[in-house]
C-alpha cells in the first residue's frame, strides 16, 4: 500500500485528538496501517521541545522564537517519525502540522508566511501533508470545550485572548480557500461520529 500523510488542523477544542484516534480506528478496520502522531512532539527530541513551548508565561517566547522552535521540533518529527512511517506504507495522521505555525505564529503572531515556509523548506525539506482537514468550530465553542477538559491548565497558547483565536480560525479558512487541492473544511460542530464520517468521506478517493 502507498503511504499517506494526513494532517488535522483547527483552533482549540475542535476535537482534533479525538478525531485522529477515531479516524485511525476506522482506517485500521479497512485494513490500512495507521500511525497517529502530534505536534509539537511526535518524536523524542520534538517532545522535549514541546515542553519548552507549552510551559511558562504567555510572553516566554516571541512569535519569532516560537517559529524557530516549532520548525526545529517539526524537523526532528519529520525525520524520525513521519518520513519512515510513510515510506513503510503507513498512513500517518498528524494532530497539527505546518499550517498551525502559519496560523498561530504567522497570521495571528504577525510573521510573514514566506518566512515560515522558508524555515520549513530548510528544516523539513518542505514536506507537506497529502491532505489537510480543518476541523472548523466557532471559536467561542472551541474555548468552551477546551475549558471543559478535566484539570487541563490553559497552556501558553490556549491562554491568549479571543481576538488571537479568531485570527487563527480565519487563517485556517483562508488557507483552505487558497489551497483547495490540499485542504478540506470539516464541520466540527456536529456529533463526533458524524465528524469521523466526514473525514472518511474526504478520503474516499484513496480508500481501498
Ligand atoms: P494542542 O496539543 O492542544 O493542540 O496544543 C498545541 C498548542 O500549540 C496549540 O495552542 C497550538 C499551538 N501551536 C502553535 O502555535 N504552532 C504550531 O506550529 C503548533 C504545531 C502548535
Amino acid at each position: 500500500m502507498i503511504g499517506r500523510f494526513l494532517s488535522l488542523e483547527g483552533g482549540e477544542g475542535a476535537g482534533k485528538s479525538t478525531q485522529a484516534r477515531a479516524l485511525a480506528a476506522a482506517l485500521e478496520a479497512r485494513g490500512v496501517h495507521t500511525l497517529v502522531t502530534r505536534e509539537p512532539g511526535g518524536s523524542e527530541g520534538a517532545e522535549a521541545i514541546r515542553a519548552l513551548l507549552m510551559q511558562g508565561d504567555v510572553a516566554r517566547w516571541s512569535p519569532h522564537t516560537e517559529a524557530l522552535l516549532f520548525a526545529a521540533a517539526r524537523a526532528d518529527h519529520v525525520e524520525k517519525t513521519i518520513r519512515p512511517a510513510v515510506a513503510a506504507g503507513s498512513w500517518v495522521i498528524c494532530d497539527r502540522f505546518l499550517d498551525s505555525t502559519r496560523a498561530y505564529q504567522g497570521v495571528a503572531g504577525g510573521i510573514d508566511d514566506a518566512a515560515i515556509l522558508a524555515l520549513h523548506a530548510f528544516g523539513s525539506r518542505g514536506l507537506l501533508p497529502d491532505r489537510t482537514f480543518v476541523l472548523h468550530l466557532p471559536a467561542a465553542d472551541g474555548a468552551r470545550r477546551a475549558e471543559g477538559r478535566d484539570g487541563a491548565a490553559a497552556d501558553r497558547f490556549a491562554a491568549r485572548e479571543a481576538g488571537f483565536h479568531a485570527d487563527v480560525a480565519r487563517a485556517f479558512e483562508g488557507f483552505a480557500a487558497r489551497e483547495p487541492e490540499r485542504f478540506r473544511m470539516i464541520d466540527a460542530g456536529v456529533a463526533p461520529g458524524a465528524v469521523t464520517a466526514a473525514l472518511l468521506a474526504g478520503l474516499a478517493d484513496w480508500l481501498p
